[in-house]
Formats: structure tokens, C-alpha cells, sequence
């Protein structure tokens, strides 16, 4: 073995990852499944592939094959690299832009070592050193393999040693290369209230961009969650697909690049846009985590393998069930008062209902919260709504057997209130411009320490003096325009962007340790903020203020590729829906939110008898089936984007002992009376018992508990009778 560089094994899983090959390192990062292999020759690091894990990875790449350009032998490329920088004539997308302290532009990144760790059984780690070969400059890879869940973490630090400032204009957490294919890239789009639409598109020669750049509210219009899909458009059970996530809440930039030679260079991180980051001399930068699994059988694994993962690692609590709640936003909006709210309680837990949740408007004394247009930032108890207090209210939940949760927005303010009064200095402004308002709010400045106390404060004190409220639904209700700090200084205005999503971290992380059993639930306008950077300090998200159930089922679907079930509210709302204006029928309401963590958001008073019934009964349902939904396995079979108007999906258990099947009609199929419903992940060689439950007047499945092969419900499928517009069928397959 040619000595490149110094070498760290640890034990036995260092031979594991790293071989030698016709004088040539190779890296294996791997899990159980998949494999990202890094080829080193000539002190240069390459990304060679990631896919399948092999045997043994025979790497036959001549010194001309790597260094050839255009025709031209060239001494060395950095397109192809691990960690692409602009220099060694790269000219193509660069993972890092560095301008060292002696105006240099380029860098030269050389491999120095490698270091393996087991930080357990199922996460492993490797550490690729690079340094520049002249500069006191090092960039440091991390990778955490996650063996059973076949995903891996990935990021990068970045250290300046060298005698003087060093600017970075470009940092990506990943950089993944691919040789020539067809490829297609599936991401997600929308607005407020049609959040998540999904949209699959062929690449082509040069780059396509996905990407935010308003900071706050950033998954409102773009996700930080790409499919790409090799060879073939992304199919549900075949082909070789790749998840890429990036766990950031601010501004983040995917580049897709293909080359003259048609390679595709992806590049993923916090966006450049604004955000120059300028490291002094000993400073590091530790980039976002970017999140990738591979799956050679289609997007539904793909799939699955991230809900392991974020139940096990990405989410607060994903060993434990969701209580199922009802919140009172499009139910009560601002006009409420204590008699409605415990009349809404009383009526919550009869129905079987299991935590009330308050929302905006119970605060502002000067400015009361009765509208969007003031008290927003004054978090003291609006006493004529709700003399006897929030504690008052949480006791009179939990006697009635119901716990209780409070909403909070402690990032904005509106501009009639005191705390916009008091502290103008800690609203985000920019210098000699008028402010911008958005839904009548500005945003507080969170890069300043002195805003960080206040908006920790704002929810210690309400949980510290409130100590029986145990949900907090956290939202986020515009975006950042025109930028500018009072605190940071004039140099240092470019730091915004990133110092806001970190000191917001910051506070969630303090939160979750003083108060490990509160729930939160991230919320900006609706989908506003759903990303792995901030669920990592929740236990779910809220997708959509559209509760409208045929909507909901594409918001959810969308959602499902990358979020388990668990993470994802889903409430019943009253019809006509506010939004769509469609009225449904309460099982169809149901029915789609069973699928994801089922919960309400009506008066319970204004339902009908037949709609309060068929809730109590329905409510009984979710909670027996729930373990299934909620720790369950996904499949989905068909997509709310097809043009059939069917729906269809179920959860089975790990086990495989039981299946939960939801299907519904979202278009009215005339004599196309039934729909084919094929199962997948169950067991082929079992028989299992399939009930119709959830049932309102009729039956959709007419073979109510019969029992069918696990191999013919793959294979024949069952009919279900579901022609009509908002038809929808539950299914319980239980093992015999
Ligand atoms: C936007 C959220 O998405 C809603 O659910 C609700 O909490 C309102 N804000 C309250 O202002």
C-alpha cells in the first residue's frame, strides 16, 4: 500500500472501510444496504459513486481517465472531488468558494486522513481530513452511517488556521457526483394553503436550483428535500432513487449540474445568497446536516428508510404515540372566550378527544390579540377572554381527563404593541427604508442576544408559571424583506441569515432539556416550516392551514416522502371547508386524517348529531389503530398526483402481523364502480382476515371479513367499491 497519507484504523471496522486497490485508497462509507465510496489517488479525494453496497469495489480508473479535460491533460480536477473548491481549473459547480487572506481565490484540497469510529452499533462515523495544500486551511467531511435505517448523515467543517481573515462565498454541506444517465429530479412547491406540491422534471444540460432566500418561513414555497431518480422517471417499487434532505430552517440551495460530459454534480447547503461568511483566523464553520438515503426499489423504500431514521433520530419522542388533540384556530379564530373554551374542552373529551390546544388571541392587555392587526409581542393574559388565567383553563382540561397546550409566535411582533414600542431596535430593518409588513408583523431580530433571551423567556415563563400546559404549538408568520440588523455590525450583516437559525435552534435545544415533556409542534403559516433542522427539537409539524381533506390527501402525500406519519397533523375540520370551500362528508374527513396524527380543529357544538357520532366512533378507531400509523411501515400504491382521482396507501406493523389500508375517491368514477386495492410490505406467505372498519351508513368493501392469502392480496388485490366523489375505505388486515 502506497503511504499517501497518515491513516487512523480503529479496530476492525476500519479494514472494513477502507481497502487498497492497484495502489489506489478506497473509502467505503457504508451502511447496511448502500455505500458511498471514496477513491483516494495522488493525495486527492474523489467521490466515486454511491448506490448499492458491492463486495469489493474495483476501482480501474487510469491516471488518464481521471485527468482528462476537454482533450487536454491536465494535472489535476477538482469537479470530481469530494469537496470541490473553485481552483485546480474547476470551473464546473464548487462545493467551497474561499477567498484566503492573501486575496487568493482558489484552493487546492488535499486528503490527509481518515479516522472510523463505531459511535454505536448502528451509527458509524468516518472523518475525511483535507487541508489546502498551501494555505492554513482545513475542511473536515463527516459522515454518519446509520447501518439499519441505510442513511447517511452528512456535513463538513471548515477551519481557518491561516494569519488573517478568510471569506467563504460558498459552503455546501454535500457534494454528490454521478456519471453519465438520465436523471430526474422530483421536488416540492407551493404556497400558503397549497403547500407541497410535487413535480417531477427531467434534468438537462445545466443547473436547475431549489432554493430559499427568505430566511424565515423557508418551506413555504420550496422544500429542502429533493428525489432523484436514475435512469427512469422516480417509480414507487422500482429503480434506483436517492433522498437528499437538508436539515436547515433558513435559507438552503440544491444546484443540480450537468456538465458538457454529462455527469450530474450535485451540490446542497445553506444558500450563499446574502450569507458570505467571512471565518478570522482560528474560526470554524459547521454546515447543516444533509440527509441521504439511496434505494435500488423505488421511492417507497426510499421512503421508509427516512421514517426509520427520523423516528429513531430526528424527531423528539418518535418511540411514543400522539395524543390526539383539538385545537381551536378555524373553529373560534380570535373571537373566543373562557365559557367557549371550556365548553370546547367539555365537548373534546367526551368525544374521546385527548388534549385541547389554544391558539392565537389569548394575550395583549394595552393591544388585546383580537385580530392580526395588534398585541402580537405582548404575551401577558388578555384577562377580559380569560379572567381565571391559562393554568385555570389547563386544570379544568385535565379534569375533565384532557391535557392541555397553548400556541405561541415569540419570533414577531406587530408594530401596535409594546414590545414594538419598548424595543424598536430589535426589529429587523434595514437603514433608511420604510418596514415591510406581512400579515401586519415584523420580525424580531434573533441574531441580537439580548431578542434571544426575550423569545426563550416568552415560553419559559409561560410553561415555568403555567407548569400544567404540556403542548406548544410555535408558529411563524412571515418571512424576512429587506434585511438589516442593528445589533450585527456593518461587516458582519451577512451573518444574519445563519446566526438566526442557529440561535433559534439554540433556544429550542434549552427548551427541550428544561421541559423534556412539553409536545412541540412547528408551524409557520401552515407548512412554512418543515425541515429535519428544526424537527429535530419537535415532535411534529403542521403542513397545511388547508384542512380541506382532498387537498390534505396531495399535502400529505408530499409529506410522506420524506416525514413519517407520526410527525404529521392532521385535523378534521367542518364543512364546508374554510379554504376550498367544498363540503365532504365527515368519514371522508376522517378517514384522511387517520392516515396521518389524527386530531380536530371545529367547535364541537356546531357539528351535527350524525357528525359528533360518527367522531366519538371515529376517534375509538384511530386510537386502536394508531400504533400502526404511527410506528408502522409506509406503502403507497396510489397517488392523489394521478389523474384517476384515487388515493391509496397503507401502514403495515414491523411485524407484519397487521395492515391498516386507507383508499378514497376524490373524483366521482360514474360506472367505474370499484377501485383494485393491491397490497405490498405484508407477508405473501400468511392469510390474513381483511375488516372494513371506520364505517358509516354502507359497506365500500363487500367481502367484509374474509379471509385472503398474503400473496393474493399482493398480486389479485380486493375490490373495493368506492365510485362516488369523497367515497373513502379503512381497512384492517390482521394475520390468521
Ligand atoms: C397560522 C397557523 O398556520 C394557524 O394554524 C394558526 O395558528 C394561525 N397562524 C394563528 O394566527
Amino acid at each position: 500500500m502506497k503511504n499517501y497519507s497518515k491513516i487512523l484504523m480503529i479496530g476492525l471496522f476500519s479494514l472494513f472501510c477502507l481497502q487498497t486497490f492497484a495502489n489506489d485508497t478506497i473509502i467505503s462509507v457504508s451502511t447496511a444496504n448502500t455505500e458511498i465510496v471514496i477513491l483516494v489517488k495522488n493525495e486527492i479525494a474523489y467521490f466515486n459513486a454511491y448506490g448499492s453496497k458491492l463486495e469489493s469495489n474495483d476501482i480501474l480508473l487510469s491516471e488518464k481517465m481521471l485527468n482528462r479535460r476537454g482533450g487536454r491533460k491536465v494535472k489535476m480536477i477538482a469537479s470530481g472531488e469530494i469537496y470541490p473548491s473553485y481552483g485546480r481549473g474547476n470551473t464546473n459547480e464548487a462545493a467551497l468558494v474561499a477567498t484566503h487572506s492573501d486575496g487568493n481565490l482558489t484552493t487546492e484540497l488535499i486528503y490527509k486522513s481518515a479516522e472510523f469510529l463505531h459511535i454505536d452499533n448502528n451509527v458509524h462515523q468516518t472523518k475525511i481530513y483535507l487541508s489546502d495544500n498551501y494555505y492554513d486551511f482545513n475542511v473536515t467531511m463527516f459522515f454518519n452511517a446509520y447501518q439499519k435505517e441505510d442513511v447517511i448523515e452528512q456535513w463538513v467543517e471548515i477551519e481557518n488556521k491561516e494569519k488573517g481573515d478568510v471569506k467563504l462565498e460558498k459552503y455546501s454541506s454535500t457534494f454528490l457526483n454521478f456519471l453519465r444517465d438520465n436523471y430526474y429530479i422530483t421536488h416540492f412547491y407551493g404556497a400558503w394553503s397549497t403547500e407541497k406540491r410535487m413535480v417531477e422534471e427531467k434534468l438537462v444540460r445545466g443547473i436547475k436550483t431549489i432554493e430559499a432566500k427568505r430566511g424565515v418561513r423557508a418551506t413555504q414555497m420550496e422544500n429542502p428535500e429533493i428525489i432523484l431518480s436514475k435512469g427512469i422517471p422516480a417509480q414507487e417499487y422500482v429503480g434506483e432513487c436517492y433522498g437528499i434532505a437538508l436539515a436547515w430552517s433558513g435559507n438552503y440551495k440544491f444546484n443540480f449540474d450537468i456538465d458538457n460530459t454529462m455527469k450530474l454534480r450535485i451540490t446542497a447547503g445553506i444558500n450563499p445568497y446574502l450569507s458570505d461568511y467571512v471565518l478570522a483566523e482560528g474560526e470554524k464553520i459547521t454546515t447543516p446536516k444533509a440527509i441521504l438515503t439511496y434505494s435500488n426499489a423505488g421511492k417507497s423504500l426510499m421512503s421508509r428508510n427516512m421514517h426509520l431514521w427520523a423516528r429513531k433520530y430526528a424527531l423528539q419522542d418518535g418511540d411514543e404515540i400522539r395524543p390526539m388533540l383539538i385545537n381551536n384556530w378555524t373553529g373560534t379564530y380570535f373571537k373566543f372566550d373562557e365559557t367557549l373554551i371550556k365548553g370546547m374542552i367539555d365537548d373534546a373529551a367526551e368525544m374521546g378527544l385527548e388534549m385541547f390546544v389554544l391558539d392565537d388571541g389569548w394575550f395583549g392587555s394595552d393591544y388585546p390579540r383580537d385580530n392580526d392587526k395588534q398585541g402580537l409581542g405582548d404575551w401577558e393574559l388578555n384577562t377580559k377572554k380569560l379572567p381565571n388565567g391559562l393554568n385555570y383553563l389547563a386544570k379544568y382540561a385535565n379534569k375533565q381527563g384532557i391535557k392541555f397546550g397553548i400556541w405561541v409566535e415569540p419570533e414577531m411582533v406587530n408594530p401596535k404593541s409594546n414590545l414594538a414600542n419598548d424595543h424598536p431596535d430589535w426589529i429587523v430593518q434595514s437603514k433608511n427604508r420604510e418596514p415591510m409588513l406581512q400579515r401586519n408583523q415584523l420580525l424580531l431580530d434573533l441574531t441580537n442576544p439580548e431578542v434571544v433571551d426575550f423569545v426563550y423567556g416568552v415560553v419559559d415563563d409561560i410553561l415555568s408559571e403555567n407548569p400544567d400546559i404540556e403542548y406548544v404549538k410555535w408558529d411563524a408568520n412571515r418571512h424576512v424583506e429587506n434585511l438589516g440588523s442593528t445589533y450585527l455590525s456593518n461587516d458582519n450583516q451577512s451573518r444574519f441569515f445563519i446566526k438566526y437559525v442557529e440561535n433559534l435552534f439554540s433556544i429550542y435545544e434549552k427548551l427541550n432539556k428544561k421541559y423534556p415533556n412539553v409536545i412541540l409542534q412547528a408551524c409557520s403559516s401552515g407548512g412554512g416550516r418543515v425541515d429535519y433542522g428544526i424537527l429535530k427539537y419537535h415532535h411534529e409539524f403542521w403542513p397545511s392551514d388547508n384542512i380541506g381533506p382532498s387537498d390534505r390527501l396531495m399535502i400529505q402525500w408530499s409529506n410522506s416522502q420524506f416525514y413519517p406519519a407520526i410527525a404529521m397533523a392532521s385535523h378534521v375540520g367542518s364543512s364546508p371547508n374554510h379554504q376550498t370551500k367544498r363540503s365532504t362528508p365527515i368519514k371522508f374527513r376522517c378517514d384522511v386524517a387517520m392516515s396521518g396524527r389524527m386530531g380536530y380543529e371545529l367547535i364541537p357544538s356546531h357539528m351535527t348529531e350524525e357528525e359528533r357520532e360518527f367522531s366519538a366512533k371515529a376517534i375509538k378507531t384511530y386510537k386502536q389503530i394508531r400504533p400502526i400509523v404511527q410506528f408502522g411501515d409506509l406503502y403507497r400504491f396510489n397517488s392523489p398526483f394521478d389523474a384517476d382521482g384515487y388515493t391509496a396507501l397503507s401502514y403495515v406493523s414491523a411485524s407484519k402481523d397487521e395492515a391498516i389500508g386507507f383508499a378514497y375517491s376524490t373524483e366521482l368514477h360514474l360506472r367505474e364502480i370499484y377501485y383494485q386495492m393491491k397490497f405490498k410490505g405484508i407477508d405473501p406467505d400468511a392469510s390474513y382476515k381483511v375488516s372494513e372498519i371506520n364505517k358509516a351508513q354502507k359497506n365500500f368493501f363487500l367481502n367484509d371479513g374474509a379471509i385472503y392469502s398474503g400473496e393474493y392480496l399482493i398480486e389479485r388485490g380486493i375490490q373495493l367499491k368506492i365510485a362516488g366523489c369523497y367515497d373513502s375505505v379503512v381497512l384492517k388486515l390482521i394475520k390468521q
